[in-house]
């Protein structure tokens, strides 16, 4: 093996990093350099000043931060006190994955790229951008740098002349070897349980709390487009605590219909067990999977077959294919040329890998055990916004979550995993348990109670602003801002007349929520609870339903109307302004609706009005959580 040793080093939110990382491996491996693949925030970072040669790969998560598995990295990595020749000796080079639809494409690409020559190093290429939003996504950008970074490397270090590089098509070794055997081992592993939990660690991904479904409930009228469940689990016992603005994880299954089916197809005996072994030392096995570990638990808990297959999995099920009619036609669809075929084939149609299998069933029925893990990826947690307090519901966490289904071109309807899955637990049938686990989201509301907040939720957007509110009305965070025709130095112009007629409420709360949804008798979620508080005085509700008159009526609209108090409270009252959801346009609608009334009733400028929210931002007084 030549000397040179390769480390990619990666930052991934929803595991395209990763698996472009990991690509990136294989082909290093292909080339015949030794590399190793690893996660930012595992690596001894401190390290780098001995590290010769090192490719990043590193998404940009919604609003231009770094993912979750690259945060310590990003702070160490922008300390002030690093020096400017502390990588010298480092050849890089930054692949980004990014969605040119957010104002800040790429944007950790782009400032590690700079950072990194500021520390001294030597940029091999220019940085990457990767494009979620190109009609064939990242690999349209990848596809060409990568052919000129294995130039670049090679060119720097060349293999030596009796190595050969691999050919595609010929697989490289499988990452672990699986020892299948039929009889159920005297130690089945323990099922984890409230008791087996270790209580000084508070649940975390590598060991999930399994909470117990409470409540599964449709909150949306029989004749709505959509299904939206509030579910409710019960935590008592699990050492979660959490505080509005942050996430819940939800760790889901593959539903029994499609375990059993890939079983079939790959004619595996769910009854087996295995323990895995890695092929080479420094390699840990994969996490959350015990050993022993039956086949069964392997296809429901951890193979993600319903999601849709990369282009690695083309490539390897291409290389493991006995069957030369299908061989051929995978290899195509992982080749360079065929990358549209591919996207019309799979990721347009959102085709799962169980479909492909089914597809394929000759190559499907040939895959050896020993491939599994390189070939599917692992089910990821999911991400939901809590939307309880615990102020207001002691040891119980609420989520408002969508049922995710769309039809494409296939015949079955495209379903979500963990919201299918989710929705079809039963809390009535005994004990339904659910593996979660709790970390801070991108939403923090302020200490003050005379601080007010502005939150604009649409849909399910709402979730986040439901906890922030009870848990500020439980703490007597009202922070009520007194009606300004009272007089006194807080006077000002605008006319809130609509809102709270005078003499109605002398006083206006602290709490301005814009919610906006279809109907009023059909996805307005938690009507009475907003009305109870409103009538004690702790919170101002001011709705848009779309469709309930000609024009549609959106949230910005009302922010508009309502234009001289929102510049008001943000500009005179310090409020801070939030706003969550997962409708498409409407993150960048309501931002260009507020820079609008920043100008119309601010007399600012149109930069000065972009400058004024971007301090906001970085103050933190402009926070957004979305979801696709
Ligand atoms: P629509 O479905 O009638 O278009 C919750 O989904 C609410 O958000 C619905 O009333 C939906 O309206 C609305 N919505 C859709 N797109 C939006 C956008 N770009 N900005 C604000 N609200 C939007």
């Amino acid at each position: 093996m030549p000397s040179l040793r390769l480390l990619v080093l990666f930052g991934s939110q929803t595991g395209t990093a990763q698996d472009v990382a990991e690509r990136l491996g294989r082909e290093a491996r292909r080339r015949r350099l030794a590399c190793r693949v690893q996660d930012l925030d595992s690596y001894a970072v401190a390290d780098l000043i001995r590290e010769p040669l090192v490719i990043f790969v590193c998404a940009t998560a919604g609003q231009g931060e770094p993912p979750d598995n690259m945060r310590n990295f990003w702070r160490f990595i922008f300390r002030k006190n690093l020096l400017a020749t502390s990588l010298c000796q480092l050849d890089f080079a930054v692949l980004g994955l990014g969605d040119s639809s957010y104002a800040k494409f790429n944007f950790v690409a782009k400032k590690l790229h700079r950072r990194l020559l500021q520390l001294g190093g030597s940029a091999l290429l220019p940085a990457c951008l990767g494009d979620e939003q190109h009609e064939l996504g990242p690999d349209a950008a990848i596809d060409p740098w990568l052919v000129a970074l294995w130039e670049k490397v090679l060119g720097l270090y060349p293999v030596p002349a009796e190595l050969t590089e691999i050919p595609r098509g010929v697989p490289l070794p499988s990452t672990f070897t699986l020892q299948l055997f039929q009889d159920v081992p005297n130690t089945v592993p323990q099922e984890l349980t409230v008791s087996s939990l270790d209580p000084h660690q508070p649940p975390s991904e590598s060991q999930p709390f399994l909470a117990p479904m409470v409540t599964n409930e449709r909150v949306t009228g029989p004749s709505h487009f959509q299904d939206v469940r509030l579910i409710e689990f019960d935590i008592t016992g699990s050492g979660i605590s959490f505080v509005a603005g942050d996430v819940v994880l939800i760790q889901p299954s593959n539903s029994a219909t499609h375990a059993q089916q890939f079983c079939q197809v790959l004619g595996l005996d769910p009854d087996q067990w295995f323990t895995l072994q890695p092929r080479e030392p420094g390699v840990s096995s994969p996490p959350g999977l015990p050993q022993p570990c039956s086949v069964w638990h392997l296809v429901t808990q951890y193979l993600d077959i319903a999601s849709v297959p990369r282009r690695s999995f083309f490539e390897l099920l291409a290389c493991l294919s006995p069957h030369e009619l299908e061989r051929e036609k995978l290899l195509e669809l992982s080749s360079t040329t065929g990358q549209e075929a591919l996207c019309e084939y799979c990721s347009r149609p959102r085709r799962t890998i169980l479909e492909v299998l089914c597809d394929f069933p000759h190559s499907a029925g040939a895959i050896p055990a020993d491939y599994l893990l390189d070939l599917i990826p692992r089910i990821r947690p999911r991400a939901f916004s809590i939307a309880s307090s615990l102020l207001t519901h002691p040891n119980r966490l609420q989520i408002l979550m969508a049922v995710v289904q769309y039809q494409t071109r296939l015949r079955e309807p495209r379903r979500g995993l963990c919201s299918s899955w989710l929705a079809s637990l039963n809390p009535g049938q005994g004990s339904v348990q659910v593996p979660l686990w709790v970390r801070p989201g991108s939403l923090a509301f302020p200490e003050s109670p005379d601080t007010p907040v502005i939150m604009v939720g649409p849909g399910t957007g709402v979730a986040p602003f439901r906890a922030a509110i009870q848990e500020r009305v439980a703490q007597g965070k009202t922070g009520e801002c007194r009606d300004p025709r009272l007089g006194g130095p807080e006077a000002c112009s605008w006319d809130p007349s609509w809102l709270c007629p005078a003499g109605v409420h002398p006083t206006l709360p602290g709490n301005f929520l814009f919610f906006g949804c279809r109907w009023r008798d059909q996805d307005f979620y938690w009507e009475a609870e907003w009305q109870e508080l409103e009538k004690r005085g702790c919170l101002t509700l001011i709705t848009a339903f779309s469709r309930e008159q000609d024009q549609k009526v959106y949230v910005q609209h009302r922010l508009q109307e309502l234009g001289p108090l929102v510049w008001e409270l943000l500009d005179r009252r310090g409020a801070c302004f939030y706003l969550a959801g997962n409708a498409k346009f409407m993150p960048a609608d309501v931002t260009e609706a507020l820079t609008s009334l920043f100008q119309q009733h601010g007399g600012l400028s149109s930069p000065d009005a972009a400058a004024y929210l971007d301090r906001l931002q970085r103050t933190l007084r402009f926070q957004v959580e979305t979801w696709a």
